[in-house]
């Protein structure tokens, strides 16, 4: 059922400028007894509001395990498409449905299949941020945080395919030795991290430390001192005794280091456009007040055709299992 006001869905501009979003947002979190998820690229914000602030893997995890009657996802379509694969008979809301994914949006399921059929002997492990159908047509679903010990669990004789992120597929081959076939897609966000203005702050900081995201180029890799999903970034400079430190991903992941580190510095590792530092635009798209708003509409929803959601499923509790 939805709330509506004068029969139609509130809209941004009808929004009363006095609210309280965080009250309200509250207030409706109780009354319609949901569970508010939010990745780390989130803006601040929302993540303050959270009832949990996660990785993929973890964003998962809590999907999973939820007592919600309604699952609000503040992240990227995938994501919140992940939450109703486990979930199929919850209301699950994502603030702006236009919170796409460039890794998802570079393998469309026709081409995964033909991919597919053209390795018919290969295990196909596809990373999570692709769409339920590509998901509907993998063997195993893996997250930056666990891609390695997945892989680890596959017999040696095994061949792989590898999909969508040809830069993590890369990394996770020269760290385990393990030769794959890999799609060509990559992250819009880790692929324009400036080399250059990296070096530079390196030189006028020279106790950084550089952390980061295996979605980045190998170039970046090669110079990073950790590298880690958002989750293990995050750990690792909070565990670590040093006390500067450069980051190579998604700069919304910095308010919970610095909440939870306030004594040190993190410079965000700029891009090479005239930006600062390099934010996601699809996890920009969720703003307080699209959340205040799908959750007073109840809309937009997540819905899934069902063929392809218990197909996608497999995959997903596999690697649930696995890891
Ligand atoms: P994590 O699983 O490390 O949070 O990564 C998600 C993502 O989209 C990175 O760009
Ligand atoms: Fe997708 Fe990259 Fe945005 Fe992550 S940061 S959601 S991989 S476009």
């Amino acid at each position: 059922m939805r709330t509506e006001i004068n029969d139609k869905i509130l809209t941004e501009t009808e929004i009363d400028p006095s609210l309280d979003l965080f009250a309200e947002i509250a207030k409706l979190k109780n009354e319609m007894n949901a569970v508010l998820l939010a990745h780390y690229y989130q803006e601040s914000e929302i993540q303050d509001i959270a009832d949990f602030v996660g990785d993929s893997l973890e964003l998962a995890r809590r999907a999973a395990s939820t007592q919600a009657d309604v699952i609000v996802f503040a992240g990227v379509h995938f994501m919140a498409e992940t939450a109703k694969i486990l979930n199929p008979n919850k209301l699950v809301l994502l603030p702006d449905l236009n919170a796409g994914c460039s890794l998802a949006d570079s393998c469309p399921a026709d081409e995964f299949k033909k991919f597919r059929e053209s390795h018919p002997d290969h295990f196909a492990i596809t990373y999570i941020n692709c769409t339920a159908e590509v998901k509907a047509l993998s063997d195993l679903i893996c997250t930056s945080s666990n891609a390695e010990k997945l892989i680890a669990q596959i017999p040696q004789d095994q061949p792989i395919l590898f999909s969508p992120d040809k830069n993590l597929g890369a990394y996770i081959m020269k760290k385990t030795g393990r030769p794959m076939v890999l799609w060509q897609g990559s992250c819009q966000v880790h692929e324009i991290f400036s080399e250059k203005k990296i070096v530079q702050i390196k030189v006028s900081h020279p106790n950084a430390k550089l952390i980061a995201h295996p979605e980045c180029v190998d170039s970046i890799l090669i110079m990073a001192d950790f590298v880690g999903s958002t989750s293990a970034l995050l750990k690792h400079v909070q565990s670590s005794p040093e006390k500067e430190f450069i980051v190579a991903t998604e700069a919304g992941i910095i308010h919970q280091m610095e909440k939870t580190c306030p004594e040190k510095t993190f410079i965000a590792a700029p891009p090479n456009n005239n930006c600062a530092c390099n934010e996601c635009p699809h996890m920009k798209l969720n703003t307080l007040e699209k959340l205040y708003l799908c959750m007073k509409n109840r809309s937009p929803e997540i819905v899934l055709p069902e063929g392809v959601r218990v197909r996608a499923l497999k995959p997903i509790q596999r690697m649930l299992e696995m890891s």
